[in-house]
């Protein structure tokens, strides 16, 4: 079995459309231990389960399937012949939540299949094929905190010792991710950027404010150029964020693509005292105490060579 984190994004500067359609990013990346648990058995035919989950696709645009089967083909091209697979997981991270599950199902399904076919890859051919899935999978197979470039793809550690705790403010719905950059697009079309009623998120605040170990520094610096977008989608989650705030959080930022709100809060006692507030507060759907960073995909019961 193979444990994966959820991430947020401490900071998400969103720059130029690229000629390939994906948005230039810099941001930082924070896997929290929310934990899918993702089991790769052999079988006779292709097939992925998440038990019912809603959203969550059995098809080969399920990201987890299509992982193993790149995978699958990168050892065909090298003369290998690995079997086919079931894969079934157990769904912790929101769907289309804005913590990157999808992504976090897909390093699960490279992990695990890396180490069930014996592939023998060094982490840079594992982190290429993961680049290949999706821009948020490298990061799904690293965890910690990360500085993610390019699309996001592009990931290096950021070395900070602090622990964050959080209180997550889950929606009753998702939100589509290429529709929240079009929406962004669409926002920034329309108005002058710094009409935008936040401020442009910047990575290298974010990454100082780590180093300086002081959690009103990190709240400061939390920002997410994705935020108006989301809200302008799901104009609640202005009253997530609000409702956080005033129940004591540090600070609070819409996670990557939304709909998922994650507060900073100073301890677990105030997080506990946070979330019992949203959950209250009429604002959320759903609430989850959490730290990180937390470590990435990672073989449970067995070691990967
Ligand atoms: O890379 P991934 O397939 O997860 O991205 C999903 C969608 O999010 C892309 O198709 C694109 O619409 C949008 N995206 C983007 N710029 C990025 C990452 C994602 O526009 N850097």
């Amino acid at each position: 079995m193979v444990r994966v984190p959820a991430k947020i994004n401490l900071a998400l500067a969103v720059g130029d459309v690229r000629v390939d359609g994906y948005h230039e990013l810099t941001t930082v990346f924070h896997a929290v231990d929310l934990y899918d648990e993702v089991t790769i058995r052999p079988s006779g035919s292709w097939s992925v389960r998440a038990g019912g989950v809603p959203g969550v696709p059995t098809t080969r645009s399920n990201l987890a399937l299509k992982a193993a089967m790149a995978l699958h083909a990168h050892l065909v091209r090298r003369g290998r012949r690995p079997g086919e697979v079931s894969i079934e997981i157990d769904k912790k991270i929101p769907v289309a939540g804005g913590m990157a599950g999808g992504s976090a199902d897909a390093a699960a399904a490279l992990v695990g299949c890396a180490a069930l076919w014996d592939a023998d890859l060094s982490r840079d051919d594992l982190i290429g094929i993961a680049a290949g899935i999706g821009s948020d999978v490298p990061f799904a197979l690293t965890g910690g905190t990360a500085l993610g470039t390019g699309r996001g793809e592009v990931v290096s550690p950021v070395l900070t010792r602090m622990t964050l705790t959080w209180v997550l403010a889950m929606a009753g719905s998702g939100l589509s991710t290429p529709e929240v950059f079009a929406e962004c697009d669409r926002l920034r079309a329309g108005v002058d950027d710094s009409a935008l009623s936040v401020p442009r998120a910047d990575a290298d605040a974010m990454v100082a404010a780590l180093r300086s170990g002081d959690v009103d520094e990190v709240g400061a610096a939390l920002a997410n150029d994705l935020q108006p977008a989301a809200f302008s989608l799901y104009p609640k989650l202005r009253r997530t964020v609000r409702a956080g705030v005033d129940a004591g959080a540090v600070a609070g930022v819409v996670s990557g693509s939304g709909p998922t709100v994650a507060l900073l809060c100073r301890d677990l006692p105030q997080a506990s005292d946070v979330a019992a507030a949203m959950s209250s507060s009429g604002t959320c759907e759903g609430v989850r105490v959490a730290s990180g960073p937390a470590h990435g995909a990672r073989l449970i019961g067995g070691s990967l060579r």
